[in-house]
């Protein structure tokens, strides 16, 4: 759709033709973490690419330049909604410009080969056409505002232990109908402009040298954008760059530079290789407007105002949320007959609207479940909230409420970088205790200068008790409170542990002091980095350290508090979830328990009182042991920033809870794949049965199957028709038809699903081939138009490599949900393709 004409691609050819070698394979590594290199010889200037996907960063890691925390990709997927995706791309091309970001590191289409994967909130389904489906509304909207999207990370990538040696062994139909499928569709649906070459290898090669790059990526589909390397991921000069990686990400050094100037001369790699490679470059360089002289491929998106943004982040996350359950119904509430709500649990009064990793962003606010129902409920309603449980026992980072910048009376922490003599040659006035710099400190601070970090404030107490002091990163810390030092300490990560795991998850050391409401305490943190170990570069910062303050509670008495308020409200919201501390880039989960004592404090509400609502704030999947005993079950996912304004509109009715599960939601952690190597080696040995193909194959119950969601209204199934010549191997339209059967508008995602129970290859009982949505009003009738296309009703042959569509009978069955089908017709097919 994008692709330049051969026109532009001579005048391309013409500005490579001016570079020198040198020139030419200087542009093919980053020049810092985040940018590009100029090369004014050819008309280009620095190009600069941000994660991705939840928002976008820009190029400082960093709650001083904030963006829109859009709602994490499971939630994305949950929404079934292409056209709002289209949307959010242009949303996200809007902040992308507004930060001065070309090129967006996402989105994540890896799949949710199992709910341990430690990004799974961060890609969107296990399935692949859905995968597909909303990965190219995705890359649309972005690029169709001038911005590059990255699709990410090619291939196999879907989980996080040992992921930057693990060998993922798939076999080759696997390969192309599950991991491979999203990527290609994206490519030839969405073009887009750049692919992320993972860590891992496949089959035995890395990644980045992988010859899948070259013929599959670049000839089979006929990829035209530039495959990076993910951060640190391309390890070699030769085999990396015959193998069609075009850009080593991040810079200034790396394998390629005078290395593949020299492997150039030797004739080990050939310099039309490296031409191709820069050629790729400044094609997305002209994409995205970076190109003296050329016109971007489509204007430059406009920025939103706050209340757009606010407003389209709102009905999404409400569009995303999943009515797992609502017996009576209880759900939406009758605010007419609310008094008294008790909202409560560890995720009510913390806004819990990312995942951990690369996909962290800094929102200008959030909006917390107890803010968003007591903003919507404001008049004469009494709103009590009490955490009952922690959902983990690690510090949270301090509190602003709680510290004061030293020489000011606002709230903050002075930063100061301290060279080895002692002398203070930097500051920041900071309001996070969570500090982190990813590739420089600031203009003028060369990183060899800085040894040490230090953290100055002054701590408040605004209620009497016993706090908890700490710092947290990897390193020396060296804790003194009014002058006196409390602790002097090194802390690291275990031998093999994820560097991404010392950001998110780092070690931590603290001391308890009693303090008095209102007593004031200076605290000073001395931080020296250990060295980013294997990671980072030496020239470059890689520094991430937490100052950690905590007031001590009692459990025990929070839970009876819970309790008691649960016991006199007309009804208890109990939010219950995990944070980015349990679900991260870096590492997998080990459990898919909610942490802590959060299923007991559940339990206990709902024997409280009757009329529970639990909200389940999870990127992926948790176990739900008490499921059945609550009425009403909304599964919230991460869902950004307006999460509580959300909430609110859809436990209040004024918005329907519209999301369908875009993964299964498991009843046990029986029989999913395990994401622990052996040996260096993942075997995929599960092959196409992931998710519900495995569970419709083992005929086993989930919690909540793929495709399940009530929304606020019923529908009933009224007819389904197929036409077009499947017989020729033309799409199939096929139309279902259906009535809402409730008393209230509402919108259904009509799901459709082919099976082939005679045929002679092996298939999984049925699966995913298109889906569409319809809105009515009570008693009304709607149609749900989509296109099955041949391709969805293909396998892959491993006899003649490639893909074919077996002559028979397929059944295509309509309904709510992959266990809920309502309605079904056989289409023929008479040609093998
Ligand atoms: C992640 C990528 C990310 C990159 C830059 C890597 O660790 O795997 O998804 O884009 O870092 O932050």
């Amino acid at each position: 759709m994008t692709n330049p004409t051969r026109t532009d691609d001579d005048e391309l050819q013409a500005r490579v033709d001016v570079l020198s070698l040198e020139q030419k394979v200087r542009l093919l590594t980053g020049a810092d973490f985040w940018s590009l290199y100029p090369e004014p010889a050819a008309g280009l200037r620095r190009l600069v690419v941000s994660d991705g996907p939840a928002g976008v960063r820009g190029e400082k890691w960093d709650e001083r330049e904030t963006s829109a925390n859009v709602p994490s990709p499971t939630a994305l997927a949950a929404t079934w909604d292409e056209a709002r995706l289209e949307r959010l791309g242009r949303l996200l091309a809007a902040e992308a410009r507004r930060k001065g970001v070309d090129v967006l590191l996402a989105p994540t289409v890896n799949l949710h080969r199992t709910p341990y994967g430690g990004r799974h909130f961060e890609c969107f389904s296990e399935d692949p056409l859905l995968t597909a489906r909303i990965g190219t509304a995705y890359v649309r909207g972005v690029q169709a505002g001038g911005v590059g999207a990255t699709v990410k990370h090619f291939v196999a990538n879907d989980s996080e232990t040992e992921r930057f040696t693990l060998d993922a062994r798939v076999d080759e139909r696997t390969l192309r109908e599950l991991y491979l499928a999203p990527f290609e569709v994206i490519v030839h649906e969405a073009g887009a402009w750049a692919v992320m070459a993972a860590y891992n290898s496949v089959n035995g090669t890395t990644m980045t040298e992988h010859p899948m790059l070259r013929e599959v990526l670049q000839d089979e589909w006929g990829f035209d954008g530039v495959v990076m390397s993910d951060w640190y991921a391309a390890r070699s000069t030769e085999p990396a760059a015959n193998a069609a990686l075009d850009l080593v990400m991040p810079g200034p050094t790396g394998p390629w530079g005078e290395a593949l100037v020299a492997a150039v001369r030797d004739g080990r790699v050939e310099e039309a290789a490296v031409d191709d490679k820069v050629l790729r470059l400044l094609r997305l360089a002209a994409r995205v407007g970076a190109l003296d002289g050329v016109e971007p491929s489509a204007p430059h998106a406009e920025p939103w105002s706050d209340s757009d943004v606010a407003t389209e982040l709102r009905a999404t996350a409400a569009a995303s949320f999943v009515l797992a359950r609502n017996d009576g119904p209880l759900l939406p509430l009758d605010r007419s007959a609310l008094r008294r709500v008790a909202v409560l649990g560890p995720n009510a009064a913390v806004a819990r609207t990312l995942g951990g990793g690369s996909a962290t962003v800094f929102p200008p606010y959030t909006v917390s479940p107890l803010d968003g129902l007591r903003a919507a409920l404001r008049s004469g309603v009494q709103v009590d909230h009490a955490i009952g449980v922690r959902s983990t026992d690690r510090l949270p980072p301090a509190s602003m409420d709680l510290l004061r910048h030293p020489g000011a009376s606002d709230p903050g922490v002075e930063v100061r970088f301290v060279a080895a003599d002692g002398t203070v040659l930097g500051r920041e006035h900071r309001t996070s205790a969570t500090l982190t710099w990813l590739g420089s400190f600031g203009e003028d601070l060369p990183v060899s200068d800085v040894t040490a970090i230090e953290v100055h404030t002054r701590l408040r107490a605004l209620e009497t008790g016993t706090y908890l002091l700490g710092g947290s990163g990897l390193g020396h810390f060296r804790l003194a409170i009014d002058g006196a030092v409390a602790f002097d300490t090194t802390l690291g990560l275990p031998e093999g542990a994820d560097p991404v795991e010392g950001m998110m998850r780092p070690p931590q050391q603290s001391v308890s002091a009693e303090l008095d409401a209102g007593d004031e305490v200076t605290l000073v943190l001395h931080y020296q980095p250990q060295a980013a170990g294997g990671f980072g570069e030496a020239d470059l910062a890689m520094v991430t350290f937490q100052l950690n303050v905590a007031r001590q509670i009692s459990e025990e008495e929070e839970f009876e508090r819970a309790a008691a308020l649960a016991r006199n409200a007309d009804v208890a919201i109990v939010l219950v979830g995990t944070t980015e501390e349990v679900e991260s880039e870096g590492f997998d989960r080990d459990s898919l328990d909610l942490p802590g004592r959060q299923d007991e404090l559940v339990r206990r509400i709902a024997e409280a009182n009757p009329r529970t609502v639990v909200v389940v704030n999870s990127g992926a999947p948790v176990l739900l042991p008490w499921a059945d005993e609550v009425p009403a079950v909304l599964l919230s996912w991460f869902p950004g920033q307006e999460f509580g304004n959300a909430l609110a509109e859809v436990l209040l009715g004024d918005a329907e809870a519209g999301g369908r599960l875009p993964t299964t939601w498991p009843a046990s952690a029986e029989g999913l794949p395990s994401t622990q190597p052996v040996d260096g080696v993942l075997a995929y040995d599960e092959g196409l049965f992931i998710g519900y193909r495995a569970y419709d194959r083992d005929e086993r119950e989930p919690l909540y199957p793929f495709g399940h969601g009530l929304g606020y209204t019923t529908w009933e199934y009224v007819g389904i028709e197929a036409s077009g010549d499947a017989a020729a191997g033309e799409d199939v339209a096929v139309r279902v038809r259906v009535r809402n059967t409730g008393n209230r508008r509402g919108r259904e995602v009509c799901q459709v699903y082919a099976s082939r129970p005679d045929g002679a290859v092996q298939r999984p009982p049925r699966w995913l081939v298109c889906s569409a949505t319809v809105e009515a009003d009570p008693g009304q009738e709607g149609t749900a138009e989509a296109a099955v296309s041949a391709r969805s009703l293909a396998h892959w042959d491993v006899e003649s490599h490639r893909w074919a569509v077996e002559r028979g009978t397929y059944r295509l069955s309509a309904g709510r949900s992959s266990r809920d089908l309502r309605q079904s017709i056989e289409i023929i097919v008479d040609c093998e393709r």
